[in-house]
């Protein structure tokens, strides 16, 4: 890599336009083997959790980017909801709008499931975020987060945070989350076929080969890679990134023995639909 801060990676994260920049818009796929198994991981989600059965079906993907997560929300039988700071001039309706993931403007207890994909990391205050998506879901509702351990840096300089699976748990913890589960999510080998993808769909776009040349190399080095079971399979030590599920408390803590704590929280500044 080169040190002006202009490297192939850099380069290829931040492209403008064509379809180099769609691949990057959609998560690298096809490009990357992390995009097939967040699809994979998040569709299992969708089709086993019991927080998402009853009730409204609302899920909302908070940061959702391209938003290549509604196809898998709809097969499941859900409505899709997504919302994301940078729209890139996508029109907004009911179902897509701006937000800031740290004020959401969503009534408290509304949906059956929130999705947040690759999104904390950028979110300066994650706390803050953690709260709102606990806030929006109904009691007993579910929500599927993930986030990189190992991933270059992108989208700077908004680029915080990297976890450990024990940091996570933490946080989730904390924020009041009931049963989180923290799972490794792919390894070191998946985060060498993810750069090796990304690298050379930047290296062809400088060589001067067509954006959809070099998408298509790119592609190719994931069909070979991302077959393999050796570069799919999670790695506790060093995992590629994380899932974290969780569900809002199905009811509120009873706090007649926490003698000492407020038992009246600072009321939430409100959203703009509340
Ligand atoms: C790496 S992309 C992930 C997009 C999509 N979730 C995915 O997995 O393909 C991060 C996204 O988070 C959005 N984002 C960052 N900070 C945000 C915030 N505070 N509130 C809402 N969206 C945010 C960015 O605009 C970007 O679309």
């Amino acid at each position: 890599m080169s040190n002006d801060g202009q490297s192939p990676l850099r380069k290829t994260f931040s492209a403008g336009g064509s379809a180099l920049s769609n691949a990057a818009a959609e998560g690298w796929g096809g490009v990357s083997v992390l995009h097939d198994l967040q699809v994979e991981r998040l569709s299992r989600w969708l089709s086993t959790e019991p927080g998402l059965a009853e009730g409204s079906r609302g899920v909302l993907d908070v940061g959702c980017g391209s938003g290549f997560a509604q196809a898998s929300i709809e097969a499941a039988g859900l409505t899709y909801f997504g919302c994301d700071m940078g729209l890139h001039g996508r029109e907004t309706s009911a179902q897509l709008f701006w937000c800031d993931g740290t004020r959401l403007a969503v009534r408290s207890d509304a949906l059956a499931g929130v999705i947040c994909l690759e999104v904390a990391e950028h979110v300066a205050d994650v706390d803050a975020l953690l709260r709102e998506i606990q806030r929006v879901l109904r009691p007993g509702g579910a929500a599927f987060v993930s986030m990189p351990f190992a991933q270059p840096l992108h989208e700077e300089p908004r680029d915080f945070w990297r976890w450990t699976e024990h940091g996570l748990r933490k946080v989730f913890v904390d924020v009041g989350f009931t049963d989180v589960v923290v799972e490794p999510r792919g390894s070191l080998l998946s985060l060498a076929q993810h750069s090796l993808g990304t690298v050379v769909v930047g290296i062809a776009s400088r060589l001067g080969l067509s954006d959809r040349w070099a998408v298509r190399i790119g592609r190719w080095t994931a069909g070979v890679l991302g077959r393999m079971p050796l570069f799919r399979r999670p790695l506790r030590v060093f995992p590629h990134g994380y899932w974290v599920t969780c569900r809002k408390r199905a009811t509120a803590i009873p706090n007649s023995s926490s003698r000492g704590l407020d038992e009246s929280p600072a009321p939430r500044t409100p959203g703009p639909s509340d």
